[in-house]
């Protein structure tokens, strides 16, 4: 089956038999989109699936803006200046508009679910509007659009995982991929507006993921990103929700995360793997083990703690205390001493009082995260923080907050990248540096970007590289062979 059939064919499953509406011969290899990402890797991957739905219909992807006839921006909801960021963007992509009255403007992801037809009704900026969920119906959206009807679909959906879509492959390295094995989210933290944008939790068939990471494979990619809201719930047993479905047969037969990073690694054993997100209330000691017994799974993991403090942890809804975290990072050192920590902060959520705040910064202390990602709180509109408390952590202090919170992190990442001068570590080289042609840059297995003159080594090799300097932010090495690989 070629693309464009196996697109036809997802079309016509997806919409029952209806007969498909857009005439391909109509469309094909003359249209151009323009497709822009913000937001989390969740979104970079759906991204892939909708250039994969649309190059089915004929399309082809462009980065220039003036010879686009479709503008996709797929975006992100997740604080207000993520927001601000996509408007600012859409009233640009509105005066190309005014110069090319045809072109289709879409708002796509966790924005258009969140706000829905108000796009379309108060702010008149764009012509589609489709929810995470509804990329199948792409193709038909469009020719609505060119109509001259607005178009939307922003339902969401308990069985959709796209997996039988092969990912057009957009921007990357060549090396490095994403691979969704979960979507949506059921867990409901009080800040968070992910369990509204992108509905409930579905795993993936395990047998799509793992044929998927065969071919990356087999494309050249060496390393995978599997990907969910929170990668330990993972649970396969036929598809669907998984509380509401599975029977006790279905149960006893299910696929958890543990066991899927064990088929993974062992069935696609030339491949790197890596995951995110880990929840520190289900992260399990299988998976532990799991990553330690196999070499080619990165010893890294992104274990976002969101506060130090359990008063706090528990407005928040996170489901674990202060306690359980640092028993969490205990077991993670004790089963893999030599791994790669990082964690997501927020600053100045609601009540937070100065020494809550303290038991952050102690527990980053503590903890020693080698990176972090760190942010003010945003109140979202309907979530149970919204409903239910004062955003009234002033601006100003939720910034000082923010500040002492960085301040600290770059000292932390700084002592740990120190710690790695002199060692030798095993890097997958991703492509050039940042800075010069005739440098590489790579990861070692603790997710750490290095970087080292070039000589003969290429993107794809594994190289062993000694460190002898570092920044905050980065090591500096110089090769001294190609290592040895993985033995599982
Ligand atoms: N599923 C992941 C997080 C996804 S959102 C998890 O549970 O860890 C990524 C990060 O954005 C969160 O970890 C949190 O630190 C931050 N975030 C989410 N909602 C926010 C809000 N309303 N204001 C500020 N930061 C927020
Ligand atoms: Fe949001 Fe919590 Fe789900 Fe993460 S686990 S996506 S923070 S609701
Ligand atoms: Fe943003 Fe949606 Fe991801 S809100 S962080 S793009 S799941």
């Amino acid at each position: 089956m070629n693309m464009s059939e196996q697109t036809e064919k997802i079309i016509d499953e997806s919409r029952q038999g209806e007969a498909l509406m857009v005439d391909q011969a109509e469309t094909a290899g003359k249209r151009k989109m323009f497709l822009e990402s913000y937001g989390c890797q969740m979104n970079f991957a759906d991204s892939e699936i909708v250039a994969s739905i649309l190059t089915g219909q004929g399309y082809t992807t462009t980065s220039d803006i003036s010879e686009a006839d479709v503008i996709f921006v797929n975006t992100c909801a997740i604080r207000d200046n993520a927001e601000q960021r996509v408007r600012k963007r859409l009233n640009e992509f509105n005066q190309v508009k005014k110069k090319n009255p045809d072109l289709v403007i879409g708002v796509l992801g966790c924005m258009a679910e969140r706000l829905k037809a108000k796009l379309l009704e108060e702010e008149k900026l764009v012509d589609i509007v489709v929810g995470p969920d509804a990329y199948r119906d792409l193709p038909v959206l469009i020719k609505t659009a060119e109509d001259g009807q607005k178009a939307i679909n922003v339902i969401l959906s308990k069985e959709e995982t796209y997996a039988d879509i092969s990912p057009v492959r957009l921007g990357g390295n060549g090396i490095t991929a994403f691979v969704s094995i979960t979507r949506g989210c059921d867990n409901m933290c009080s800040f968070c507006v992910v369990p509204f944008t992108r509905g409930r939790e579905r795993s993936r068939d395990p047998e799509t993921i793992i044929n998927e990471v065969r071919q990356l494979y087999s494309d050249g990619f060496r390393e995978v990103t599997l990907l969910g809201q929170n990668v330990d719930s993972y649970l396969y047993a036929g598809g669907g929700l998984k509380k509401e479905i599975y029977s006790r047969e279905e149960l006893d037969s299910a696929v958890n995360f543990a066991q899927l990073l064990e088929r993974v690694a062992t069935e696609v054993p030339g491949i790197r793997i890596r995951f995110s997100t880990s929840h520190p209330k289900d992260m399990t000691d299988e998976v532990l083990h799991t990553m330690a017994r196999h070499k080619n799974i990165c010893k890294y993991i992104h274990l976002p703690v969101q506060s130090g403090n359990s008063d706090l942890l528990e407005k928040m809804n996170r489901g674990y205390t202060r306690e359980w975290y640092l028993n969490r990072i205990s077991a993670i050192r004790r089963i893999i001493p030599e791994c790669g920590i990082s964690t997501d902060i927020i600053a100045g959520f609601c009540s937070e009082t100065e020494d809550q705040h303290a038991e952050t910064i102690s527990l980053m202390d503590e903890v020693k995260y080698d990176f972090a990602y760190m942010f003010k709180y945003s109140e979202r509109p309907k979530t149970l923080a919204e409903r239910k408390y004062a955003d009234d952590v002033p601006e100003d202090v939720k910034g000082r907050r923010l500040t002492e919170i960085i301040d600290l992190q770059n000292r932390l990442s700084l002592e740990s990248n120190k710690k790695d001068v002199g060692k030798v570590h095993e890097v997958l080289v991703e492509g050039p540096s940042k800075r010069s042609d005739e440098h590489l840059s790579g990861r070692t297995t603790q997710n750490k970007v290095i970087v080292f003159p070039k000589e003969n080594y290429k993107p794809g090799d594994l190289v062993d590289v000694h460190v002898y300097d570092c920044t905050q932010a980065t090591l500096l090495g110089n090769a001294t062979g190609y290592s040895a690989g993985f033995k599982n």
